[in-house]
């Protein structure tokens, strides 16, 4: 069976500067090695209305609409697969992110609290694999309370998807990948992405 995986990007850098797309096109570019007839669906959330809409008291009741909620919601139930990627901004998921995720967070539409026994939610998109790609301009653990990988990580678990090792990649406004443009700096873990990818 070919997988159909959608891929979202949340970065807001130019994409010839940004790592976390340097770092998605290299996971792709070892994951098509093993599966080079899935099919791949881009989500720029900078090209999307929807990811700029942040939820507030005024349109709280038309937040969750067909076109900015449930055709988004309808897209993550006919791909198998998730790519998504998000920079750390002021140590927290980019806001495009973040308005995604509000928008598709939906109770009975991707999670539902009817048929769990522990008082735990049931999470509705248990078909999906996820593999979560970030990037961020400190080294790992200058800022432990600021961890937007782990984030990303138990809310996709939280609608029930299956995630796969999650990248981090760390550093990227301190010597030595500082210096180098994206590519070169992606390359450096080449190995570690090429071991994730085989997995996903
Ligand atoms: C508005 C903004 C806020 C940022 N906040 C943080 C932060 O809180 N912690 C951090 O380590 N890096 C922060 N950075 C740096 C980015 O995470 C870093 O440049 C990363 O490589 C961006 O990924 P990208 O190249 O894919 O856009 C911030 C960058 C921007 C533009």
């Amino acid at each position: 069976m070919n997988n159909k995986i959608l891929v979202i990007s949340g970065t807001v850098s130019p994409k010839d500067k940004s790592y976390s797309i340097a770092l998605t096109n290299k996971f792709i570019e070892a994951y098509q090695k093993n599966n080079p007839n899935d099919e791949l669906i881009y989500l720029d959330l900078n090209d999307t209305k929807m990811a700029k809409i942040t939820l507030t008291r005024e349109n709280m009741q038309q937040y969750f609409n067909q076109e900015d909620a449930l055709d988004y919601i309808k897209q993550l139930k006919e791909v198998n697969k998730v790519i998504i990627s998000s920079p750390m901004n002021n140590f927290a998921v980019s806001a495009m992110i973040k308005n995604y995720l509000d928008h598709i967070l939906l109770a009975n539409e991707t999670f539902s609290y009817k048929y769990s026994k522990k008082g735990d939610a049931k999470g509705l998109l248990d078909h999906l694999s996820v593999q979560i790609l970030t990037t961020q301009g400190a080294p790992i653990g200058w800022y432990p309370f600021g961890d937007h990988t782990a984030y990303l990580k138990g809310t996709f678990e939280f609608v029930g998807a299956k995630i796969n090792e999650p990248i981090c990649f760390a550093g990227t406004k301190v010597d030595p990948i500082s210096s180098m443009n994206p590519i070169e700096a992606i390359n450096t873990i080449e190995a570690k992405i090429v071991e994730i990818a085989n997995k996903f």
